[in-house]
């Protein structure tokens, strides 16, 4: 699904240096015709002053030039327009000098003599990754935005109502049921739900319901007296206890044995409950938080889950959507991730390829944000350059994302014609995000613009 990206790419700036005034002419007159702003300098030391001033997509600089020579001036462009792309021009013998030249940071070499064809290669393929990297630095700053106290990320208009509603009802004492598939966030919205409340400075406890027998289950929630059971030698707080004060999050609540069911209900109708083994009412202040991937209402129709206590955590309901029904908030947490791990693994890596993007967008993710995580985590791992490639990817996202992104045409359509398709169908992809969809077809979105007035 994607174009190719030159023609956005013609309107790019060049600087082009060199001191031998007729290979500099040559240059700038295959660059000009070609379509980029080209400026050309004999030196050095105003390539150096011109960069102070203004901004250029790549720079062409010959490598042996008396005074300010190209590695010189690839440094000083290094700091003053680290954007900048850099693109050496090498005489016969100075390719270990261009190799060291690449150490320090040059993007690619060409050497004289410079042949037409391998040189608007260079510069095209040069300026595609400074597209790319430019792209991804502005995804990075829209991800700051949404960046909030818990690191909890998405722009769609799901997580949004998400975000809202926990923060709306984050500082009251109500019970909160949350429900959403695996790997969606529910333990990260517990959480913030208790960060967020006035009773952050207080315990949070989770108990995991599914895991633990159901005996086990209930000493651990509610904790026991000496000889309450076999085995019970000294008195133990429970977690209700411990979370006094503060947020208890009970997850996979679904789980939950009908016998310990009948006593959460108590404790949440009049906030009192005993220890095992004894009979003094202990009374406590906890906010219940509960999660589950079940459809609980369900469970009730089925006799599995009583109704009262459904009712009882069920004041407040968030739902988490997964993944795939919020394709926007993919590349955000791709993104984040990428980030997360690159600075875990000491590895530069910066951004994806316009495919391994568009594979990740069109995967449907079964272990939603958890298994995106995992992915980035990986692809990390394996990277072999800075930015991540669709190789880099699990194989099941390249398989099963091929589903959804693929559109065919018959032969002999016309190219405008494909063209209008293709944009229409990446929008209908991105859900209307046109920056996405420039990005994916590796087009400007001006042009994205002009094809829908058209
Ligand atoms: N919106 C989000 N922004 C940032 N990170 C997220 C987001 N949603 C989930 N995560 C991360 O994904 C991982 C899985 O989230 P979490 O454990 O909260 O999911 P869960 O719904 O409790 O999963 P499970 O049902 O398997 O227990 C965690 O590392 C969490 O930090
Ligand atoms: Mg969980």
């Amino acid at each position: 699904m994607i174009v190719s990206g030159s023609s956005m790419l013609k309107r790019a700036k060049l600087l082009v240096v060199d001191d031998e005034p007729s290979v500099l002419e040559s240059i700038r007159e295959t660059l000009s015709r070609e379509g980029y702003e080209v400026v050309a300098l004999g030196n050095g030391e105003d390539a150096i002053q011109i960069l102070r001033k203004e901004e250029f997509n790549l720079l062409l600089t010959d490598l042996m030039m008396p005074k300010v020579d190209g590695i010189d001036l690839l440094k000083a462009c290094r700091k003053l327009s680290p954007e900048t792309e850099v693109v050496l021009i090498t005489a016969y013998g100075t390719i270990e000098t261009a190799v060291k030249a690449m150490k320090e940071g040059a993007y690619d070499f060409v050497s004289k003599p410079l042949k037409r064809m391998v040189l608007l290669k260079t510069v095209q393929r040069a300026l595609e990754r400074q597209s790319l990297v430019e792209e991804n630095k502005a995804l990075r700053a829209r991800l700051d935005e949404f960046v909030r106290a818990g690191d909890i990320i998405g722009k769609s208009t799901a997580m949004r109502r998400v975000l809202s509603l926990v923060n709306q009802v984050a500082p009251s004492t109500a019970t909160v049921l949350i429900q959403g598939e695996s790997g969606t966030g529910k333990e990260l919205i517990a959480t913030a739900l208790h960060d967020r409340s006035k009773r952050a400075s207080g315990p949070f406890m989770a108990v995991n319901c599914a895991a633990l027998p159901e005996s086990i289950l209930e000493s651990e929630l509610f904790g026991f007296e000496p000889g309450a059971f076999t085995g019970a030698a000294k008195r133990r707080e429970g977690r209700f206890e411990a979370a006094n004060k503060g947020t208890l999050f009970l997850d996979e609540i679904a789980d939950l044995a009908p016998q310990v069911q009948v006593k959460l209900l108590r404790v949440l109708q009049n906030g009192t409950f005993e220890r095992l083994g004894s009979n003094d009412p202990i009374s406590v202040d906890v906010r219940v938080v509960a999660a589950t991937n079940a459809d609980l209402k369900l469970l009730v129709e089925e006799g599995r889950f009583r109704e009262d206590l459904f009712y009882r955590l069920n004041v407040i309901t968030i739902v988490l959507p997964p993944l795939r029904e919020r394709v926007e908030d993919i590349p955000l947490l791709a993104n984040h991730f990428l980030q997360k791990y690159a600075r875990k693994n000491s590895k530069p890596v910066h951004g994806f390829s316009p495919r391994a993007l568009e594979l990740l967008m069109a995967y449907t993710w079964p272990g939603n944000v958890r298994e995106l995580e995992n992915a980035m985590e990986r692809a990390v791992v394996l990277c072999q350059s800075d930015i991540v490639h669709a190789e880099d990817l699990p194989q099941d996202i390249a398989d099963r994302a091929q589903e959804r992104t693929e559109i065919t045409f018959g032969v002999g359509t016309s190219l405008k014609e494909v063209e209008r398709r293709m944009i229409e169908a990446t929008l209908a992809f991105t859900k209307g995000d046109k920056r996405l969809a420039s990005q994916l077809l590796g087009i400007a979105m001006r042009t994205i613009y002009r094809r829908l007035a058209e």
